[in-house]
């Protein structure tokens, strides 16, 4: 399939996606964020493809919902609709990992869709914002929910009240993301964590990925529960006994993903 806001870079089991909408700041329009659902939709079927790297430009990941789409917009618009829920999320769905590598603006809906993935790494000139109270609006992507649970009460409040913008360091400060990369290094280092997490076994990824989802849903002990099922249920895998067998033999693991 062609697409015309995203750009999509296969290096070994790992795809890389550029939002791709260079004369607004990769702003997330329908027509882009249709194309984002739709590749994610080809790439969870695709056994070739193990992780998946999200990305923007050096100047920015994306500045936000387009907001020259948005402005004349009637609610019966955005709810007959069910704008939002009608393409942005797929993400949050997709059951290999995603890691959101940002560089430059992180902005409104771009901060949010950097969230909805499994982590973010930061270039040093990443900024995140949810400014949408400078329009008028409040965030409509997660954004008070998820920038919330992974920042604190606090500055969630304070960023949403106020759409002051953090910086990359600020961001790792307090954990909404987990490194912080020099500008130059970023996709390198995104493509090389990437490329880690491809090499080992595919399923037990997305179990670990899954148990890790599921504390921000349920109570401690039901995540435990969760968590302690799936983890006997790895005893069943080939990879399981590949991977122990492995090191008692002091050799590398040899994956089969089954
Ligand atoms: N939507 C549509 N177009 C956008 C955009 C957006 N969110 N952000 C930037 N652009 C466009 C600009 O209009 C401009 O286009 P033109 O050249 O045609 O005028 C182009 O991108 C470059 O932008 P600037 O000239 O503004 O660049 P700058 O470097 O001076 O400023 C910026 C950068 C501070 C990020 C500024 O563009 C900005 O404030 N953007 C809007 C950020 C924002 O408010 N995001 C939240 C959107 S609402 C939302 O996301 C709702 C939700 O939760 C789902």
């Amino acid at each position: 399939m062609n697409f015309e806001n995203i750009i999509l870079e296969r290096h070994g089991k790992v795809m890389l996606i550029r939002l791709n909408r260079p004369n607004a700041l990769n702003a997330l329009s329908p027509d882009l964020t249709k194309e984002l659902g739709l590749a994610l939709d080809q790439l969870e079927k695709d056994d070739e493809v193990a992780v998946v790297v999200l990305t923007g430009s050096e100047k920015a990941f994306a500045a936000g919902a387009d907001i020259k789409f948005m402005k004349d917009l009637t609610y019966m618009d955005v709810y007959k609709m069910d704008f939002i829920t009608d393409t942005w999320e797929r993400i949050t769905s997709f059951r290999k990992p995603t890691i959101a590598a940002v560089a430059g603006y992180a902005l409104g809906g771009g901060c949010e869709l950097a969230m909805m993935c499994d982590f973010i790494l930061a270039a040093e000139s990443a900024k995140f914002g949810q400014p949408e109270i400078n329009l008028g609006t409040i965030p409509g992507a997660g954004g008070t929910q998820r920038l919330t649970r992974f920042v604190g009460k606090s500055k969630a409040m304070e960023m949403v009240l106020t759409a002051r913008l953090i910086d990359a360091q600020e961001a790792e400060r307090c954990g909404l993301v987990s490194r912080v990369i020099p500008n130059d290094k970023l996709i390198e280092e995104a493509l090389a964590t990437a490329q880690k997490i491809a090499a080992l076994s595919m399923p037990i990824v997305m179990m670990a990925k899954d148990s890790v989802n599921r504390s921000y849903e349920v109570s401690l002990s039901e995540g435990v529960h969760f968590e302690r099922r799936l983890f006997h249920s790895t005893f069943a895998t080939e990879d399981q006994k590949e991977g122990m067998n492995a090191f008692a033999e002091k050799r590398k693991p040899i994956f089969k993903n089954k």
